[in-house]
């Protein structure tokens, strides 16, 4: 079973083309970690974990809906991390955490798609975007091969520096950079509701017809790319930049 977590559709993107290739079914986590249900599932085919890549390592929030949950049936564990450059010493934990949940960890996958951090980076444009996807196509094809024949992917050996962006520095910028308090919004919101709805960690709530951002934020850029009007910024980091979001795989 392939089991994604997706801010802005990369993850999804790689999800679905792995279903497709590997005839497998495919499951997004977003439901069960906005309604805190802890994961029940059962599969007959390795178990593949799709996200994107937070500081150097899986997303806390994905991480924390792995450990909770309850995988069933085969053992093997293979992890596929989408990212805007690389993912650091991400492999190194997830050993322990397949351990701790009674799952065989068969290595990761690095690929690399279109930065979707339009609070801190730059965003590629379309033509580069779309590139990217190219690029990835093939990553994804070898990687499948590896899935179904059970072999470990062949990933390259974290240097002492990929090991600190994933320990040290994941660490402070989960403590001093993810906050939702630059997030504004403009004049140009219609009162639709999508940033509420498509937050995972529910940290939106519409009132008095504008959104109104909590404390509980993981960085996913949800709100901020799916906006219909381009209405929320953050700070002054945002503005002016494009809004980052996926195309659906075909
Ligand atoms: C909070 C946050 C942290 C990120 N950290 C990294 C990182 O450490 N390394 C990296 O290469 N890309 C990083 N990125 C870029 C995303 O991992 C990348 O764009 C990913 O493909 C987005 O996936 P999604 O569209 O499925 O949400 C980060 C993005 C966000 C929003
Ligand atoms: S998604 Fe945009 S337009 Fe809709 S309520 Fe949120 S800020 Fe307003
Ligand atoms: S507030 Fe926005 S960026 Fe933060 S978790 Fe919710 S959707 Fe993601």
């Amino acid at each position: 079973m392939i089991v994604y977590f997706s801010g802005t559709g990369n993850s999804r993107w790689c999800a679905d083309l792995l279903a497709n290739r590997l005839q497998d079914e495919v499951l997004d986590s977003f439901g069960y970690i906005q309604n805190g249900i802890a994961a029940d599932l059962i599969s007959g085919k390795p178990w593949v974990f799709v996200c994107p890549t937070y500081a150097w390592k899986i997303p806390h929030i994905f991480e924390q809906f792995i450990r909770s949950g309850s995988f069933m049936g085969e053992q093997e564990a293979y992890f596929v991390l989408t990212c805007g450059s690389d993912v650091g010493g991400a492999g190194a934990f997830l050993d322990e955490l397949c351990k701790s949940v009674g799952l065989r960890y068969m290595g990761i996958l690095e690929v690399v798609l279109p930065e979707n951090y339009v609070a801190m980076f730059p965003i590629p444009n379309e033509k580069k975007s779309a590139r990217m996807f190219e690029k990835a196509r093939p990553i994804l094809e070898e990687a499948a091969a590896h899935i179904e024949a059970r072999r470990p992917l062949p990933g390259k050996a974290p240097t002492s520096f990929d090991r600190l962006k994933s320990n040290a520095v994941n660490k402070v910028f989960y403590k001093h950079f993810i906050t939702a308090k630059p997030f504004t919004v403009s004049n140009k919101c219609i009162g639709c509701g999508k940033c509420a709805k498509e937050c995972v960690l529910n940290n939106v709530t519409m009132q008095n017809g504008k959104p109104v951002w909590g404390a509980n934020c993981t960085h996913c850029m949800a709100c901020i790319c799916g906006c219909p009007t381009e209405a929320i910024e953050y700070g002054l980091m945002s503005r002016g930049k494009r809004r980052y979001q996926a195309p659906r795989y075909k």
